[in-house]
């Protein structure tokens, strides 16, 4: 059996991928109590337990590795939140940006879990410090592995990112006419303009969509005067999530966000796939 701890597990992005690859979810972490609720109703088997992470790593170290079943191996995924990353803008704090990310690669060392997995934005701070950790990391686009967004993250891990499969991404316009009247637009957005009244940037829908964020893509008409929100099913399928999840019980802005903050579960899944296979020592 391999056991996931998902910690900063958000509206279960990861969780979603390690449960297709076969992995059993048994822990899920996050201060926010509704993305552990939505986490909690797609995995009731797990624990979930709801705090700020980011204290004694020991103490921590010790609360995991007493829930991990008897035999089982141990793979730990964390997406320590970008949102701290904003203080590395000119005249920011490294250390205090990067403090939780720091944290969670002192949890690694501290509980030297079988494999582990973390996931960043690919800021340059970040990509040092896993370098000056030793931490092997690849930077991925998300839509080599079949994601229809151009998501781009800092996976770090035990991973063999040889190993991981990949495979075309359908268009924008294939993922989203399902859900939504596609007939008067022409294009994406990404928020983006090209210019003082130029309007936004377009991107067409023949290609895969702009990274999906809490605001967008938009739908942008003929005319390129006019914007539209996507709904909540049609950002979903651009992050290859199921067409059976959902997101009952959580106000529409909140799922936004944590559907733009989730690690698509098609990458998810091969980085479970790939990482499964290491022998502990390479942990
Ligand atoms: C990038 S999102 C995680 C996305 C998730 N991995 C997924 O695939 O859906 C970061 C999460 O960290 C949570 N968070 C931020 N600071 C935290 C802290 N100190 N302790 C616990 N959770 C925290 C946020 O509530 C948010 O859900």
């Amino acid at each position: 059996m391999l056991a996931v701890v998902d910690l900063f597990c958000g509206i279960r992005g990861f969780s979603e991928g390690a449960a297709q690859a076969g992995a059993s979810v048994v822990l899920a972490v996050d201060s926010w109590a509704s993305a552990l609720d939505a986490h909690a109703s797609r995995h009731p088997e797990a624990l979930h337990w709801r705090e700020e992470l980011g204290g004694d790593v020991a103490e921590f170290a010790a609360r995991v590795r007493a829930v991990v079943p008897p035999g089982a191996r141990l793979h730990m995924h964390g997406s320590p939140p970008c949102q701290q990353l904003s203080s590395l803008k000119q005249g920011g704090d490294r250390v205090e940006g990067l403090r939780l990310v720091t944290w969670y690669l002192n949890l690694v060392d501290a509980l030297a879990p079988d494999s582990w997995t973390m996931e960043q934005v690919p800021h340059p701070a970040v990509l040092a410090l896993l370098r000056e950790r030793g931490a092997p990391f690849r930077v991925l686009r998300f839509d080599d592995y079949g994601v229809p967004n151009r998501r781009r993250r800092a996976i770090a891990g035990t991973v063999d990112f040889d190993a991981l499969r990949r495979k075309p991404a359908p268009s924008a316009r294939s993922v989203v006419s399902p859900h939504e009247d596609i007939s008067a637009f022409s294009a994406l957005t990404d928020g983006n303009t090209r210019g003082r009244g130029e309007g936004p940037v377009p991107r067409s829908l023949g290609l895969v969509s702009t990274t999906v964020t809490r605001s967008h893509p938009r739908l942008l008409d003929q005319s390129r005067r006019r914007t539209k929100m996507l709904g909540l099913p049609a950002l979903l399928a651009l992050q290859s999530f199921p067409p059976d999840f959902s997101t009952a019980g959580l106000r529409v802005e909140d799922a936004r966000t944590m559907i733009g903050n989730a690690v698509s579960p098609a990458v998810a899944l091969e980085l479970i796939r790939a990482a499964a296979g290491r022998p502990r020592s390479a942990a």
